[in-house]
């Protein structure tokens, strides 16, 4: 059965990568949850999805130019103009706490910001992180920076690993020729182009950002992998309804 992943948590009805987002997604009954890593200046494992804190902040600069103390004294949630609330930037280690109190038990997947800054080091504090206690959970990684995949790869053999890219021939090809590549996540319109040959793919295909019914629809009925939604409630009901 196609996963439902929530993307940045229910990124559609609450601010996304908060802890109220991943809440909801749980809450919902999302199979999977995706979130986005990055490191602070005192390299602490931050949540976010932007390189800069403005968007989605009270804040302005970048995530990796401040420490975790300042980072914690921002409001993340209140931009959100269809569901404000007051939020504060969580870690990594903050949403798997929380996953573990509301008994989640789905897939994680971690995806590693290293395409625009390569934040040094961050593959092996991750791993370390994960490692460290026995999550109750299935978790994964995935970037849309190969070198990233690779390290994971370097420093964890068991761990399910996956390729994320737009359009990209080249990323498809490599992540093809990559034993250690579980699957692809691309964007939506990859799968679009692509619907003659999803059933011949060798390797699992979860795209993002599938948040139309008929591309839902699409998804399921190829029977993908799973799907990154920011409306995980409207994509597990839709799922329902057409597997009635
Ligand atoms: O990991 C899937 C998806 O999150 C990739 O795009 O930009 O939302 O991180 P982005
Ligand atoms: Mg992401």
């Amino acid at each position: 059965m196609t996963k439902v992943i929530a993307h940045r948590g229910s990124k559609g009805t609450h601010p996304e990568n908060t802890l109220a987002a991943f809440k909801e997604a749980v809450r919902v009954g999302s199979d999977g949850i995706e979130l986005d890593v990055q490191l602070s200046k005192d390299n602490q494992l931050i949540v976010m999805h932007d390189e800069t804190i403005d968007r989605t902040t009270n804040g302005h600069g970048e995530v990796g130019s401040l420490t975790l103390a300042e980072l914690k004294q921002l409001d993340a949630g209140s931009w959100f103009e269809k569901n404000p609330m007051v939020q504060e930037i969580p870690t990594l280690e903050e949403v798997v706490m929380l996953l573990r109190k509301e008994n989640f038990q789905g897939l994680l997947n971690i995806e590693i910001k290293t395409d625009k800054i390569h934040y040094k080091g961050i593959e092996q504090i991750i791993v370390q992180l994960m490692k460290s206690q026995r999550w109750p959970f299935e978790y994964m990684y995935s970037s849309f920076y190969f070198k990233s995949l690779e390290k994971i790869w370097e420093i964890e053999k068991n761990q399910t690993i996956a390729s994320v890219f737009d359009m990209s021939e080249e990323k498809e090809k490599r992540a093809l020729q990559s034993e250690f590549i579980e699957g692809i996540h691309p964007k939506i319109d990859w799968v679009l182009e692509h619907v003659e040959d999803l059933a011949e793919f060798p390797k699992a295909i979860r795209p993002w950002t599938v948040n139309e019914e008929e591309k839902m629809i699409l998804c399921f009925s190829h029977h993908l992998a799973g799907i990154h939604t920011d409306y995980p409630a409207k994509a597990l009901k839709i799922r329902e309804l057409i597997q009635n």
